[in-house]
């Protein structure tokens, strides 16, 4: 049996806010090569947790690991150009830009950040721009390269911001409810994208659409009022009781 290597891992994390514990004490270990999901009900410290795990935001107590490193003090560009890419909401993008100029900056950015370990699957590409166009192709944005941002689509949008986040050329992709507000179609379209990725990246995935949560995750950790409820493989989590009358109403 191969050992499983621990590739981000938090300690006892936790963030308050005012006098609102909204992340209790949260211990969580992502490992690599695995779709990990979180779910939780609105409020339940989810995407809290993801800006910590960021250092987008700093805890009141706790410890982050990624490898072998402590990354607890680290600065959000630190933890970036270690590898942990976030698929940032579209506000992030420069909408008056093409697709494509778009995906061409995040490359050129995260090798500027990076620039002797612009490693692993990005080594392949002597160029960001081809590391850019290698990620374009990828999730099937070739065929809207040159329209601007604005005019695209909610679905292709999303397609857009998952493109930005490969350009980065991560180790360690985090998605905050990729299908939120996409149609029937497009949430088909994002989802067989995320399974793609699976064999390639740690992927940590919020989402609140449970089937795709069920079919896509190696596991699956619940969040409650801040603090973790539930953990283990998607027949585990079905089969719990608590997490069974939250989400499948019986
Ligand atoms: N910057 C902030 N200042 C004050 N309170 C905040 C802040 N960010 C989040 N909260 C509060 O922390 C709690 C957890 O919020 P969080 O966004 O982490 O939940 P979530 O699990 O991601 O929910 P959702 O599923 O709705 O996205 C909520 O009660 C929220 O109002
Ligand atoms: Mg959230």
């Amino acid at each position: 049996m191969t050992e499983r290597q621990i590739v981000l891992q938090a300690d006892r994390l936790s963030k308050r806010f005012g006098g609102n514990t909204v992340v209790n004490q949260v211990s969580i270990s992502f490992t690599r090569g695995r779709l990990h999901s979180i779910l939780g009900p609105n409020g339940a410290g989810k995407t809290t947790l993801f800006n910590l795990l960021t250092k987008d935001l700093t805890p009141d107590a706790g410890a982050i690991r990624l490898g072998d490193r402590d990354i607890t003090s680290a600065t959000p560009d630190q933890v970036a150009m270690l590898g942990v890419a976030r698929s940032y909401q579209i506000s992030s993008v420069f909408l008056e830009m093409s697709v494509r100029e778009n995906v061409w900056i995040a490359a050129y950015r995260a090798r500027r950040g990076n620039p002797f370990s612009f490693w692993r699957r990005a080594a392949a590409f002597s160029q960001p721009i081809d590391l850019a166009n290698a990620c374009l192709q990828r999730l099937d944005l070739l065929r809207i390269a040159d329209a601007p941002v604005k005019e695209l689509s909610y679905g292709d949008q999303r397609l857009l911001e998952i493109s930005v986040t490969l350009a980065c050329a991560p180790d360690v992709i985090l998605l905050d409810e990729p299908t939120a507000g996409l149609s029937g179609k497009e949430t088909a379209r994002v989802k067989q994208v995320i399974r793609s990725l699976k064999d390639e990246f740690s992927i940590i995935m919020i989402e609140h659409n449970v089937g795709i949560v069920m079919d896509l995750s190696d596991e699956i950790t619940v969040m409650n009022r801040g603090a973790v409820v539930a953990h283990g493989g998607p027949d585990d989590i079905r089969a719990n009781r608590d997490v069974r009358e939250a989400y499948f109403g019986r």
